[in-house]
This record gives C-alpha cells, structure tokens and sequence, in this order.
C-alpha cells in the first residue's frame, strides 16, 4: 500500500498578546503597529464596556484627541451598519481600526477596516459582486467574549435578518494584524453567553478536526481547544472563576487560529437557519447539532479518534457523545431541536435552508434523506 505522508498548507498572520491584564498594554502595542500618530477608528457594543468603565480606560490610555468612538455595533450586524461605520471611519481619516467587544463588534470593525481600501458596499462585497482585492487598514481586534474568536480569523459575518440570509466578507486580506485577547475583559460574561460563546468555538473545534481541510497543525490546535474546553467550559459558566475564564478565553482564540485552516463547516451549515428562522443564539444553535454530526463522522476518520477520545477524556464514542451532552447540560444549553422549540412540521423548512454549500468538507457524504433522519433524530 503507498504511504501518505502529510501533506498541507497553513497560515495564520495574526500576532496574539494573550494574558491578565495585557489590555494596559493597548497603547504601546498599538503605536508599534501604526504609529503614535495613529488615528484610530474604535468600534464598540452599545454598553457593556461603558458600563464597566474599560471604555474610558482605552480612551484615555490612548490619547483622547486621536480616537474616534462608534459604539452602535449590535449583535447580527447588518450590511447596513457596517456601511454607517465605514463612512464615519472615512470621515474621522482613521489610519488604524481597533474593535473591542464580541463578535459581532469585531467583524464590524474587521469589515470597516478592509472596505476603507475599496469602493461599494458591504453587501456588495459580501454577496461576491465585488471582490477584496487590496489590504485595508491595520485592525485590531479586542475580545471580551471567549468564543466568536473573530480576533484570529479573516471573516466577518454580516446578517440581514429581515431577508432571512446570513452574508460574510471572506479574505486573507481581512487577517486582524493584532489581536489582545485578556481574560479579565470576559470575567463580566453572564452564563448564557460564556456557555453559548464557548460551545461555539468547542464546536468549531470538532468540525476543524473532522473536515477534510484539517492537516496536522490544525488538528494539534483542535485536540487542545477541545481538551481546554472540556476541563473548563463548565467552570467557566458555573463558577465563572478567573482561571476557568482564562482557559476557555485561550481555547477560544485557539480554536480560531485552527479553524482559519479548516473551516467549520455541518454544525455551522444546520446553525444557520436555526438562528436566522427561530431566533436561536448562534454558539447553541452550532452546539445542538455537535454530537449528532459526531455520530455521523466518526466512521471516517477510525485513525483520529484514540486521540479526540483521550482529549474528552473518554473511551469511545459513546463516552463522548455522552460526554458533550453533559457539558452542555451543565452549561444550561439545549441538546434537542424540540427544546428549541422546534417541532416535526419544521424540518421541511430547516433542511430548506441548511447550507449545503458547507457540507462539502465533511469526511463523510451528507445526502439530503441523511440529513433529515438526523435531524428527526433530535426532536
Ligand atoms: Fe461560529
């Protein structure tokens, strides 16, 4: 038999500055990057930094006169929003974007910064009638969420809720050049999101290992974001304790790192219409489907699986659905479509809208009639 050696292509540009604390930092990191000079364009949620005072910490680490402020990010941004933000980046002549918040905040700022280079507009760019051909401004992204892990990768999601449709600006170009990812800043996360966050990039996780674009960095990333989550995710979301928080923050930004090699690809293709037709938090709508789609791809990968069983601390694959199933319990998460309020008479319009175009990294073939017995098998 000939032997396969590996064989593969891997890149991630983005410098990480990980640990407690590391936010003081900001200023200096920032004026290497751009300079002291820099005019910055900082894109911000609506509140929660403000309420916690990190926002006028940032202003005033960085020079009051130099930062512009845009502190209307909401979750699922639309392509409208990232056209209001990117006219003001133009307007403030920002030389540098700074994000900080969760994703959604962070593809904002990510998609501001590569348009600032071209003409047209985020929709434009995201359905693929105009194509990212240039750089745009240097971005840096700041998480105070652990799972989106945005910070890392060169996408941003953009959604137009009322059309029911999900959109990305997708480049290498659109790499954060900087990422401060501290702990501390996701210290403030409710349960609800350090467990809908976390099983988000877990997720991700599994479907970066299983996919046929996984090669053997990603693979080594995966098994520890997935060994880290499954030590700390409930901790986290329990306790909320700093040490757990610390764990989950770096398998966060790691699984990002992985998976910017190897793109999440079933959970996320069911996720979708999920939260776009029933309203379901992205991290549990991609989590509900893990261990189904487990069950599904293990056959095809026999020789990976001594090593995914030993980061679940785990025997088989039993153990392991059994395993996933208690950490999203614990976490206060749905493990069945029927508690997502989904019934029998909606399956027709969720394997409508799956996307199917993601599916096509599976190891393992998905046909529409597969698709539907594994669905029914979660009501
Ligand atoms: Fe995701």
């Amino acid at each position: 038999m000939e032997q396969a050696y590996p064989a593969f292509q891997w890149s991630n540009p983005t410098r990480v500055v990980f640990g407690v604390g590391e936010l003081s930092r900001l200023a200096p990191l920032l004026d290497d990057l751009a300079g002291s000079k820099a005019r910055v364009f900082l894109v911000t949620g609506r509140r929660s930094l403000q309420a916690r005072g990190i926002l006028r910490r940032v202003i005033e680490s960085l020079g009051d006169g130099r930062v512009h402020l845009f502190d209307q990010a909401t979750p699922f941004p639309s392509p409208d929003l990232a056209d209001r933000a990117l006219a003001e980046c133009r307007g403030a002549g920002a030389d540098v974007v700074l994000a900080i918040g969760g994703g959604s905040a962070i593809d904002v700022g990510k998609a501001v910064a590569v348009l600032a280079a071209h003409q047209g507009t985020a929709r434009e760019f995201a359905m693929r009638q105009k194509a990212l051909v240039r750089p745009g401004l240097p971005f840096v992204a700041v998480p105070t969420t652990s799972g989106s892990s945005s910070e890392v990768t060169a996408s941003a999601a953009l959604w137009d809720m009322e059309a029911r449709r999900s959109m990305a600006l997708v480049s290498p170009l659109m790499f954060p050049k900087l990422a401060i990812v501290d702990p501390e800043l996701a210290m403030s996360m409710p349960m609800a999101l350090a467990a809908a966050t976390g099983m988000d990039a877990f997720t991700s996780a599994f479907e970066c290992f299983w996919s046929l674009e996984a090669g053997p960095v990603s693979d080594a990333l995966a098994l520890e974001v997935i060994r880290l989550f499954n030590a700390h995710l409930e901790r986290s979301c329990i306790q909320a304790d700093l040490e757990s928080r610390t764990y989950c923050a770096l398998a966060a930004t790691m699984s990002g790192i992985a998976y910017s090699n190897s793109r999440p690809n079933a959970c996320h293709a069911v996720g979708s219409p999920l939260t776009l037709f029933w309203g379901v938090a992205h991290g549990q709508a991609v989590g509900v489907t893990l261990a189904s789609f487990l069950r599904w791809t293990a056959p095809a990968m026999p020789h990976k699986l001594p090593a995914l069983w030993s980061a679940l601390g785990v025997r088989d694959l039993d153990g392991a659905v059994a395993r996933i199933t208690q950490v999203m319990r614990r976490c206060g998460l749905e493990t069945r479509l029927s508690g997502l309020g989904l019934t029998a008479s909606d399956m027709d319009l969720l394997l409508e809208h799956i996307r199917w175009d993601r599916l096509e990294m599976l190891p393992r073939p998905l046909e529409r009639a597969d698709a539907r017995q594994l669905l029914e098998g979660l009501l």
